[in-house]
């Protein structure tokens, strides 16, 4: 059985040459990290445990177990939005940069200069909720931060705006060199994402998956990012100056293509772990193909169309634009998970593979994410989206892709490369995921469950007939927080030890 080369490289990306996906075989080697990838999954890992405890906060006042004041949970509602879309973005930029700066140069300058601003915007947001009391929601729906009726001042909303802003300046940035360095090495953003191939036929295998998941992450993330600046300018011009305006429909439909592009593009940095890592313990290279590089072009077209589903609600919308966002509905994610489900399942059949931890991580990710579409594809009918969107069936099937798919992708990195030996090969590492995986299912299905029995979403207090599954949910999201406290302390404490080589 063939043994591929875990990593020999510096990961200071400065090797420019495009490597071989099929490259040479050999044993697992040390492996270097950035400290800039580092001090992202840092705070990406410690900001989880702190957002994760201001969820199970709101899951528990639900439940009428913990007296959490209605402002108190909006503004816990804000913080847990943000904050987990935030910390989504940095570790899925983290788990890119990592892998593309072995294939093209990446600016170490712009990599830090992401994280600072990254930090000053998240040091404005939390000033803006917890001391200025914003509680408009990470989704800041015009024109709702100007219209508080005395909650929170111009004042916090500008900090909430503010430091939303500062963020998505430094992703920009770091999209700007992403796509400037692979543009200098494969040619253009096109010849990253392998569409040059399809058009020619002549499909090249050795190109390797982590730049077609990167062009693909930078062009989408570019043009949500740019169009989330227009109306978070705006709303920052209009707190001080009512009379500068925009139409209510023209901004909410930019906010949502910003918002669902920039949570969708965390996941399509992150599965980059799953093409690069699972490889390693299957002992098998993971090919690009025609498949593949037709999945990630429809992708990336799908996932900047399909906004609209958001927007079914919303009589006033073109309707030519509700019918699209039905249709790509069911688009949208399937190719890239037909593809990387299928490649997956190839990858390990008959592999012989090892089935330590990161790998049982990366697998459970293909599961969570597949499983979360499913709710996700049903919400986008429009019959079913009238009475369903406004429901919990929504945090559901988010909750469900997001804790279950994306996380573990974060997870398994993490543990890849700082869990060390063993990695939890048995016993406890196994057992921790099977909590999770049963902790996490627990929870997206009662979201999913009241969602089905029509029990609204966004409400700080719920009916007694509702209050069953809050409970349930809250006992889930306890194990869910108690697995993830022992991963992040175990994470954490080998990071900061000063060698830590990843044996696949
Ligand atoms: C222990 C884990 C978690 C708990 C207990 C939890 C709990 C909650 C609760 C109670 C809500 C409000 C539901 C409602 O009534 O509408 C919520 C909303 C939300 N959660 Fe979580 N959550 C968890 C993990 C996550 C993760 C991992 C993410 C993303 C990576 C996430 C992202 C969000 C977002 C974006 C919202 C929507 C906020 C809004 O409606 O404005 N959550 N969560």
């Amino acid at each position: 059985m063939n043994t591929v080369v875990l990593d020999t490289d510096t990961g200071t990306g400065t090797d420019a040459t495009p490597m071989a996906l099929d490259r040479p075989v050999s044993p697992a080697g040390a492996s270097h990290v950035h400290p800039g990838v580092r001090a992202y999954l840092a705070t990406s890992l410690v900001l989880l445990v702190l957002m994760m405890l201001a969820g199970l906060a709101m899951r528990a006042a639900q439940a009428g177990w913990l007296p959490v004041p209605l402002d108190r949970f909006y503004q816990l509602m804000t913080l847990h939005g943000a904050g987990m879309v935030g910390l989504a973005g940095l570790a899925g930029a983290a788990i890119m940069w990592h892998f593309l700066s072995r294939q093209v140069r990446l600016s170490e300058g712009i990599l830090w200069a992401n994280f600072i601003l990254f930090l000053l915007g998240v040091a404005m947001i939390l000033a803006a909720i917890l001391v200025g009391g914003y509680a408009g929601g990470w989704t800041f729906l015009w024109p709702l931060p100007a219209m508080s009726m005395g909650v929170w001042s111009p004042h916090a909303a500008a900090g909430f705006i503010g430091g939303l802003l500062l963020i998505g300046v430094g992703f920009l940035l770091f999209c700007l060199d992403s796509g400037l360095a692979i543009t200098r090495t494969y040619g253009s953003l096109w010849a990253g994402l392998g569409v040059d191939q399809l058009i020619s036929g002549r499909i090249d295998t050795a190109h390797p998956p982590v730049v077609v998941a990167s062009s693909m992450s930078v062009i989408v993330n570019t043009v949500g990012i740019l169009t989330g600046a227009v109306v978070l300018v705006v709303t920052l011009v209009n707190l001080y100056v009512p009379a500068f305006a925009i139409n209510a429909l023209l901004a909410k439909n930019l906010i949502y293509f910003f918002g669902h592009v920039f949570i969708n593009a965390t996941i399509y940095m992150s599965v980059i772990a799953v093409y690069e890592l699972l490889p390693l313990y299957a002992g098998r290279p993971w090919k690009a193909s025609r498949p593949f590089y037709a999945a990630w072009a429809a992708a990336t077209v799908f996932v900047m169309a399909v906004y609209p589903h958001h927007l079914l609600l919303d009589g006033v919308m073109p309707a030519p634009l509700l019918v699209l966002g039905q249709i790509v509905s069911y688009l949208s994610g399937i190719p890239v998970l037909l593809v990387t489900a299928y490649g997956a399942l190839m990858l390990v059949h008959r592999s012989g593979i090892r089935w330590k931890a990161p790998a049982l991580w990366l697998m459970l990710a293909i599961y969570g994410w597949s499983a979360g579409v499913i709710p996700a594809i049903v919400d986008g009918t429009i019959v079913v989206n009238k009475v369903m969107h406004n429901t919990m069936w929504v945090p559901g099937h988010f909750h469900l892709y997001l804790l279950l798919g994306l996380l573990p992708m974060v997870i398994g990195f993490c543990l890849h490369f700082f869990a060390g030996e063993p990695s939890g090969t048995a016993g406890r590492g196994r057992g921790l995921v099977a909590l999770y995986l049963v902790a996490g299912a627990v929870f997206g299905a009662a979201f999913l469950a009241q969602g089905w029995s029509s029990v609204p979403r966004r409400w700080a207090e719920h009916w007694p007939q509702w209050v069953a599954g809050d409970q349930v949910a809250t006992i889930a999201a306890i194990g869910l927080v108690l697995c993830t406290v022992l991963l992040v302390a175990t994470v954490l404490i080998r990071m900061a030890r000063p060698a830590h080589v990843a044996q696949a």
